[in-house]
């Protein structure tokens, strides 16, 4: 069976070709970052605009990369939500008329599926059930994974997305965008234990997230130092705030594992290719006598691969092939 996916929620517009959920044909990412780095972040309208400029080219890349024709393919899979409705739109809409006009079957996806299934275009994956860590600019939300079609959201933040923090503490300090590469290669030579800056815990069962404190936290800290005209330790202060995040996500989602009896964990969203991240994840689920997998790095950022892999195994159950669906801005999941 091969799935034609696309995605277009937030600045990438992708589209890839997934053959029997197991083959990746194609994979092609279209990203919009030379573009938003100029504002410090996405801006929406831009990132509609560039979708439309964008999409049929990414689907004939993807149509070419695969060396296939729009005919042989058996199922589209297109991004319906969470994301930017405008962004969201783009594709889906590009979607559906492919869907009528060609005669092919489409599902809509829901995105947070997508990351919770990336694993699955890994070589090493765990079988059901196991512990989603989903870690990205949108989201930090913990899952239990009992199929794939079968979420139970166990924890989520309550402000800031985890990758958000990471964005706008990068902007406050000039480093770039997106901010989480830039916080973690500056991080590399700093001293993680050099600022103790504050961990939202929650209370002691809690599966929340909280980001929001850390980051004012850390813009405390830095108006400070320029009050006092002290110069900046920009290294150890992204290896200080990258330790707190990074904390914070294993300890809860270790914590998710053994309230729910479960041996598996994975880790995705585009946070989980933060490196320090990666490693902490590995040793500390180790000791605790867990299996860790993580994602592959090039499928923690948006891709279509994990929407054309959320597709397939749409197509397998009982999914609705329905192209009168619509896009929604906000998480399903509660
Ligand atoms: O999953 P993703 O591509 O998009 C959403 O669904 O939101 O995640 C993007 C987020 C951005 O906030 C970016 O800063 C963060 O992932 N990110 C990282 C790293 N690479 C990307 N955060 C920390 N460390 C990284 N190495
Ligand atoms: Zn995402």
């Amino acid at each position: 069976m091969l799935i034609l996916g696309i995605e277009s929620s937030c600045d990438e517009t992708a589209a890839a070709i997934l053959a029997d959920g197991k083959t990746l044909l194609a994979d092609v990412i279209n990203s919009q970052v030379d573009i938003h780095a100029l504002y410090g972040g996405v801006v929406p309208e831009l990132a509609s605009r560039q979708h439309i400029r964008n999409i049929s080219h990414v689907v004939d890349t993807a149509l070419k990369e695969a060396g296939l024709t729009l005919d042989q393919i058996d199922g589209l899979a297109v991004t319906e939500g969470p994301g930017l409705v405008g962004c969201l739109l783009v594709g889906h809409t590009y979607a559906k008329a492919l869907s009528l006009v060609r005669q092919i079957p489409m599902v809509g996806v829901d995105h947070l599926t997508g990351h919770l299934l990336s694993i699955f275009l890994a070589e090493q994956h765990p079988a059901f059930p196991y512990i989603a860590m989903v870690a990205s600019g949108g989201h930090s939300s913990i899952f239990l994974a009992e199929g794939p079609e079968k979420f139970k959201l166990l924890g989520r933040t309550r402000d800031d997305a985890a990758g958000e923090a990471f964005d706008k503490v990068a902007k406050l300090l000039g480093l770039g965008y997106p901010g989480g590469p830039f916080i973690s290669r500056a991080a590399e030579e700093g001293d993680p234990e050099a600022i103790n800056f504050p961990r939202a815990w929650l209370g002691r069962d809690n599966l929340d997230f909280s980001f929001s404190g850390l980051k004012t936290a850390v813009a405390n800290y830095v108006s400070q130092h320029k009050k006092k005209n002290m110069e900046l330790n920009i290294a150890d202060l992204c290896a200080s705030f990258q330790e707190a995040i990074v904390e914070v996500i294993t300890t809860k989602t270790l914590r998710a594992a053994s309230q729910n009896g479960c041996r598996n964990i994975v880790l995705a969203g585009g946070v989980g290719a933060n490196p320090r991240l990666r490693e902490l994840m590995l040793n500390r689920g180790g000791a605790e006598n867990k299996s860790v997998f993580l994602t592959p790095k090039r499928f923690c950022t948006d891709n279509a691969a994990m929407i054309a892999l959320a597709g397939y195994f749409k197509f397998r159950g009982n999914a609705e092939i329905c192209p009168d669906s619509d896009v929604y801005s906000r998480s399903t999941f509660s």
